[in-house]
Formats: C-alpha cells, structure tokens, sequence
C-alpha cells in the first residue's frame, strides 16, 4: 500500500489525473472513505457545523482539531491528512508556528489549512521554511463569515476575479503546496489551476479544478437543512455508504462531478 503524499497529488496535477478529496472527522469513515477511492482527507473545522451543530467555524477550538484529526489519523493508512487551523489560531506567525506544530505531532496531521490571501503569506513562509506543509484556501472564507456578510459566491466581478488570482498565485510563491477554491465562477477556477504549478482542488468551483473535494455529510445527504446547492448526495442513488463514496470518487476522477448545474457561472 503506497501512501499519499504532497509529491503523489503533485504528480498527479502533472498527469491530468484529479485529485479525490472527502473531509472526514472520525476514523470509520477514515477507513471507508479510503477504501473507496479518496486519497487526501480533510479534518474541517466545518466540523463545528455538520458534527458539532454550530452556526458557523468560529468557535471550533484547536483541541477539538487534534482530538478529530487524531481519530481520522487511526482510521487511515494511505490517504493525505490535511486539517484546518481553526479561526484566530493563525493570526500571527508565531501563533501558526505552535498551532500547526501542535495539529503535526499530537494530531498525527501531514498538512495544514488556512484561510486568506495577502494577509497571510508571511505565515506560508513560515511554516513551509520549518518544513511544514500548507494548503491554502481562496474565495468563499467561512472563517469570514461576519465581514462578508454571509456564504456567497466570490469572484464575481472583474477585481474580486483579480485579487483572488493574485492571491493564488503570491500563495503559490510563498511556498503553499495546494489550494482550496470555494464557491467561485468555474471559468475563474479553471483559469487558476491551469496557472498554477500546484494542485486546485475546487469546492463550489466547477470541474476546471485539478481535484474535488466535498463535505462529507453533504456527499451523503446526511447534513440537516438545505444542501448547497453545489453539493451532490451520492448516497440517495446508491446502496450503502461505501457505494456512494466509491460513487463520488468516480465522478471525480472522469470529471463528470461537479456538472455545469453545481457550478457556478
Ligand atoms: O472546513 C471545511 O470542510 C473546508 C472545506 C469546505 C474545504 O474548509
């Protein structure tokens, strides 16, 4: 069983090969989700919403991420961990130094994940010159939610469109080793991934992006309320659990999921 890694995922951008990815948040779906064809795992913090019942990321702690990403961390053998560093645990540097050691060697985590642009290339620098992997994330910010006024569609317009490929491109430079595109135009996102060296995985961000990756509870249609409306629920047309994962993994790697209708123009 070979592992999956920053190089493995790298690899595959170069092959045109996409890229497979769930969040998960406790190691039997770990298990499942790798058994059936998702090779990177993502510890959300929209664990504070789907699994904790929260109305937003903003109160998830940095314990709850270790404790969540340790139980993921049990449940895999092969596939990538990533975990997000949850809202104010990254707002300086130093602060991202201890956060990000911390989700690394208590949480058993291969990479971390922050939110923002300009504003926090001086913390990639950082942490990827101390040998520690970052995902970066673009577009709709949850941790944002408060100065954006909502979950909206970003990118829109010509300078919203401008400053997001700037950012992607100065994260890139900063040494960021993969970026997260959320809810922008798909023409936008496809423009970005084929611009950047590094792998783009889209959510909300159409079928341009190097990979997918979807809320797990979303993908089942287990998530209470309305599902976004980018969001596909694998499980209503299959037979079990691991049918629908195997399903979703699938659709990503031919590119038939996310259709034009789960994406936005
Ligand atoms: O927290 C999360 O699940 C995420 C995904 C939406 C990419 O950041």
């Amino acid at each position: 069983m070979k592992r999956i890694t920053v190089t493995t995922l790298q690899k595959m951008k170069e092959a045109g090969e996409k890229i497979v990815m769930s969040t998960c948040y406790d190691a039997s779906f770990a298990t499942i989700l790798e058994e059936n064809g998702v090779e990177a795992m993502l510890v959300g913090d929209s664990l504070g919403m789907v699994f904790q019942g929260l109305e937003s990321t903003l109160p998830v702690e940095l314990d709850q991420m270790i404790y969540h990403t340790q139980c993921v961390a049990r449940g895999r053998q092969r596939a990538l961990l990533i975990t997000d560093m949850p809202f104010m645990s990254y707002s300086t540097p130093e602060l991202a130094m201890a956060t990000a050691g911390r989700i690394l060697k208590e949480g058993g985590a291969h990479m971390v994940k922050l939110e923002g642009g300009s504003t926090q290339l001086d913390t990639v620098a950082r942490l990827t010159d101390h040998g520690i992997p970052v995902c970066a994330h673009l577009g709709l910010l949850p941790q944002s939610v408060h100065k954006t006024g909502g979950y909206k569609v970003q990118g829109r317009d010509a300078a919203g469109a401008a400053a997001i490929r700037d950012d992607a491109l100065a994260l890139q430079k900063a040494g960021a080793q993969m970026l997260v595109l959320e809810c922008v135009p798909a023409a936008l996102a496809g423009e970005i991934s084929a611009s950047l060296r590094i792998p783009v995985i889209g959510i909300g961000a159409g079928n341009g992006c190097d990979g997918q990756v979807q809320v797990l509870y979303d993908m089942l249609g287990i998530t209470r309320g309305k599902l976004p409306s980018f969001s596909r629920n694998f499980l209503a047309e299959a037979a079990s659990i691991e049918e629908a994962v195997a399903s979703y993994s699938a659709a990503v790697k031919s590119g038939a999921f996310p259709d034009a209708e789960r994406s936005f123009q």
